[in-house]
């Protein structure tokens, strides 16, 4: 059956990475006999200038449609951001119910990271990707009295604490057996001591993975100094977002962060997408690293099955970037997003 894949490339640098990735997946569906089918969606700031809305109001729907999608970014200097970052990513991880956003963290060879001993590191944050911090519940209390109060209440439910580890113990069993819950039970006492129960009782049903607890300030540490003893990291939204950010630095930067949202088990279309915004500080230079778009279409193609695809993406990738001179200049080099992407076409061997 054919691959139907819906395309967002968003704003700033989001077309720019994008239009260097399709090629490649086209390569890879090619290279493996795959009928991959791209319709590229309008979504993003342009549109909500032109129509008051980033996307329209069936895009769940028009998701659904699709196997999977692939998204550059959005944000843009004359928008406000909760208009776009709200009105569409985090709007459509919500309206689909994509339960978590995992984001793997791998240090290629040759990659310089400017931080110290990331030589073979190799890890996965999963991050609950609904609730937590960022449900959009609280307000403003005295607003405009010179004693404003703004409220932001976190929500950590079972059902949805439940099924994020249920895919974080997976995926720790399927690689070396080790996950890490970041939470912060000292000082908060109810949302994360809950995490730290449930996780705990889903751990009983997976003897195989070994299972510690870690306050994320602790965490924090750890990443940077001893980034090799993480395997799978399990947090909650807010932590996962800033965590992850931290860990993409690891590998080189924002511009190699792949993620993928997903609803394990679920029959719903994930949304793969670089875990960078629209870095308007560069874009329309045509400068942008494309790594971490390229790697979330590895990612999109292994979740529908494609391994020998993502994997193929992959190694030409890792090809790619033992050459400085396609190094863009997130990395040190003078390369451009077109340059790196050709590197990588040309060294895909399947
Ligand atoms: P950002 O990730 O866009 O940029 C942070 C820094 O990383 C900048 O210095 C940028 O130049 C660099 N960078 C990002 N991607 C890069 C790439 N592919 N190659 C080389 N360098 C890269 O985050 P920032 O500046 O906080 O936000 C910019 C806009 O993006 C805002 O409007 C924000 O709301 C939006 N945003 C959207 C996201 C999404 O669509 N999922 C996620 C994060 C931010
Ligand atoms: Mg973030």
């Amino acid at each position: 059956a054919p691959v139907r894949l819906a395309v967002i490339p968003g704003d700033g640098v989001g077309p720019e990475v994008v239009a260097a990735t399709v090629p490649v997946l086209q390569r890879a569906a090619e290279g493996t006999g795959l009928d991959l089918q791209v319709t590229e969606l309008d979504w993003g700031g342009e549109r909500f200038l032109r129509e008051g809305a980033a996307m329209p109001a069936d895009a769940a729907d028009v998701v659904r449609a699709h196997d999977a999608v692939l998204f550059g970014a959005v944000g843009r200097p004359d928008v406000p951001d909760d208009e776009l970052v709200w009105g569409l990513i985090i709007g459509l991880r919500q309206q689909l119910d994509l339960a978590v956003n995992v984001r793997p963290v791998h240090a290629f060879p040759g990659v310089p990271t400017r931080v110290v001993d990331t030589d073979g590191v190799d890890l996965v944050i999963v991050r609950e990707n609904t609730e937590g911090e960022y449900v959009g519940a609280g307000g403003l209390a005295h607003a405009g009295t010179g004693h404003d109060i703004g409220i932001e209440v976190a929500v950590h439910s079972r059902r949805v604490i439940e099924r994020a580890a249920r895919h974080a113990f997976e995926l720790a069993g399927r690689r070396s057996g080790r996950l890490s819950l970041v939470t912060k039970s000292n000082a908060m006492r109810h949302g994360y001591p809950l995490w730290d129960r449930v996780v705990r009782e889903v751990a009983e049903q997976h003897p195989d993975v070994e299972l510690e607890v870690v306050l994320v300030d602790a965490m924090a540490a750890r990443l940077v100094q001893s980034p090799r003893s993480l395997d799978v990291l399990l947090a909650g939204n807010l932590f996962g977002d800033i965590l992850s950010d931290l860990a993409a630095v690891l590998a080189g930067g924002m511009g190699m962060a792949p993620s993928a949202n997903v609803l394990p088990g679920g029959d719903v279309p994930g949304i793969y997408e670089p875990v960078h915004g629209s870095a308007p500080d560069i874009a329309g230079r045509g400068v942008a690293n494309p790594v971490a778009c390229l790697l979330s279409g590895a990612l999109l193609l292994e979740d529908l099955g494609h391994t020998v695809a993502a994997t193929g993406i992959r190694q030409a990738v890792s090809a790619a970037l033992l050459d400085p001179t396609h190094h863009t200049p997130d990395l040190g080099g003078s390369a451009t997003t077109t340059d790196l992407a050709a590197a990588v076409l040309d060294r895909m061997e399947i």
